[in-house]
């Protein structure tokens, strides 16, 4: 089923991680994705496969989506080549964990600027040509959004999160007269290169967190991107300011003993 068929799909953070699935995903619906990621050469990369499979991918340059400028001009590069956006997927970011009086508050700035701040600049540079599209958001929140956690330090992680959840409904409320909808998906623990570097590393508690997630077994990219991919289609159109959490129940369960 090709449910995105010519929609104009900008995804930020392609390079790796959910992005990178997400792309593949939306451009094996039919949609033709618009990459963008720090790490050009490996988004790049994703943007070779997609040709690979008979997709269409355009990766402008080096994206950097806490920096207006820059998210500007890939909006811009998008409309060029495209001629408008269909659907904006804001999913890059990256984060810095710690205990509260260990955190600098350069930590905490550069959390939020990259979790939060990127998701409202990229939503702002492409809203005029949502609201022409009649097109639509998916932001990528975090259960570290709803619940708090012993072990993984996050305040500033969390703070982002959860203002991504509230600016997602807001942007819902205010995107319903141009027709725009906007959605936000949590997910758990997913199986990234982002997560084996902190969350899933050997020294963290929760690296064998698949043992209390009812489903069993940690997530994949490919979860969360089925997940996008459905609220941005028009399976989902009556679909918006929604909190949808993809974590294999993990949220919705206490924790079972820690051993
Ligand atoms: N992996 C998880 O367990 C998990 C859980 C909940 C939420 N998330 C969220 O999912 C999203 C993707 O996470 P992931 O695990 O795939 O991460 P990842 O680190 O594997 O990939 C993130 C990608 O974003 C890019 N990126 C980071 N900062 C950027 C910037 N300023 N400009 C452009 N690109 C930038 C990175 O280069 C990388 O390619 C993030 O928003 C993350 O918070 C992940």
């Amino acid at each position: 089923m090709r449910r995105l068929e010519g929609r104009v799909a900008l995804i930020s953070g392609t390079a790796r991680g959910l992005g990178r699935a997400a792309a593949l995903r939306f451009a094996a619906e039919g949609a033709l994705v618009v990459g963008g990621d720090l790490l050009h050469d490996e988004a790049l990369e994703t943007q070779r496969e997609i040709g690979r499979e008979g997709g269409t991918a355009l990766t402008p340059g080096p994206l950097d989506v806490t920096c207006p400028e820059s998210v500007e001009a890939w909006v811009g590069e998008a409309v060029e080549a495209f001629g408008g956006v269909d659907i904006v997927l804001t999913n890059a970011g990256s984060v810095r964990f710690g205990p509260l009086v260990e955190q600098s508050y350069d930590d905490y700035t550069s959390t939020v600027r990259s979790e939060l701040d990127s998701v409202w600049l990229t939503t702002r540079a492409a809203w005029p040509h949502l609201a022409r599209s009649r097109g639509c958001v998916v932001t990528i929140g975090s259960t570290a959004g709803i619940t708090g956690s012993l072990t993984n330090h996050r305040t500033a992680h969390s703070a982002a999160k959860g203002g991504v959840i509230a600016l997602t409904r807001q942007l819902a409320a205010e995107g319903a007269e141009h027709g725009i909808r906007a959605n936000c998906v949590s997910p758990g623990l997913v199986d990234t290169e982002g997560s084996r570097g902190n969350l899933l590393a050997d020294t963290h508690p929760p690296r064998d967190a698949a043992r209390h997630i009812p489903l069993g077994r940690l997530g994949t990219p490919q979860d969360i991107a089925h997940v996008a991919a459905f609220l941005a289609s028009e399976d989902a159109s009556y679909v918006s300011g929604a909190h949808l959490v993809v974590d294999g129940g993990w949220s919705a369960v206490l924790p079972g003993p820690l051993t």
